[in-house]
């Protein structure tokens, strides 16, 4: 069993996916874990697991991040335990795949609310007692589609350029201060984003890294505060590639990648 570090790490979108394995990996480095997403029964099993394998503390907090003001009644919930939180993970998130004028726009408000809006919300809510500790480690889950615009997920895409531009901005404004941000930038990883997305009948959806191998390079990348990292051997090219190639092209090539094959 690891030393517990007497410390929370809040994780967003915990109950699955990326959220899932990074939760596992701060349990295994000995953090306390609040434990928020909508699913009460998987928070409750993976909290059950997790504080039986490395005796540590858990909360589940089982909340809809996608509606307006659900960031300060989860600050509610989370109460005076704020002051012990040293790790926020912004993992929450869903897309929305297909030609942009056929897209539900309800689900569209949703979608930017929880990946934008809940995000930013968050992020602002935690620093402050980050900043009183001296030392804390925020990460934001963007994505590999954050470099370019991305027809068949045009909106999705821009909710990931948001974190990835807002993180990078907010990890020079920290510098020296103890607390770090770091945006993840996942390629296709096997979750159940495809499918919730609408995504999985695209050429994407066939190159998929393990959520272990991502959640593990982002954690670690975290803790080396680092500002961001791409996940995946395949799309570390990423960034470079953007910078050399115009951007219709990329915007071009991606729309072939992400259009629904069947
Ligand atoms: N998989 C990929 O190919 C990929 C690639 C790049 C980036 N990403 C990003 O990685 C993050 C995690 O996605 P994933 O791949 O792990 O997908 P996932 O398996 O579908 O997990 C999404 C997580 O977000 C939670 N969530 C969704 N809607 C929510 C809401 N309204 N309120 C609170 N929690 C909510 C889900 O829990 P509940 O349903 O229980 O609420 C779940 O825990 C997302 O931000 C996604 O955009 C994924």
């Amino acid at each position: 069993m690891v030393e517990r570090k007497n410390a929370w790490a809040l994780v967003t979108g915990a109950s699955g996916g990326i959220g899932k394995d990074i939760a596992i990996l701060m349990a295994q480095r000995g953090y306390d874990l609040m434990l928020v997403a909508r699913s009460e029964d998987k928070l409750n099993a993976l909290a059950a697991e997790l504080a039986s394998a490395h005796g540590i503390r858990t909360r589940v907090i089982a909340h809809d991040l996608s509606v307006p003001g659900s960031v300060a009644q989860l600050m509610n919930l989370v109460g005076t335990d704020i002051a012990q939180v040293e790790v926020l993970v912004n993992t929450a998130g869903f897309g929305l795949a297909g030609r942009f004028a056929e897209t539900d726009s309800r689900r569209l408000s949703e979608m930017v609310q929880l990946n934008v809006t809940t995000l930013m919300e968050l992020t602002r809510a935690v620093l402050p007692s980050l900043q009183a500790r001296g030392t804390g480690y925020i990460m934001n889950v963007a994505s590999a589609v954050a470099f370019q615009p991305c027809p068949h997920f045009a909106a999705y895409g821009a909710t990931k350029a948001f974190v990835l531009s807002f993180s990078q901005a907010l990890s020079v404004e920290l510098a020296g201060t103890g607390v770090s941000v770091t945006a993840v930038c996942p390629g296709s990883t096997a979750t159940d984003f495809h499918q919730v997305s609408g995504s999985d009948r695209s050429f994407v959806a066939k190159l998929m890294d393990s959520s272990e191998a991502v959640a593990r390079e982002g954690v670690n990348a975290m803790f080396a505060r680092r500002s961001s990292v791409v996940t995946g051997i395949m799309n570390k090219p990423l960034p470079l590639v953007n910078r050399l190639v115009p951007r219709m092209w990329m915007a071009n090539a991606v729309g072939l990648l992400f259009r629904q094959t069947r």
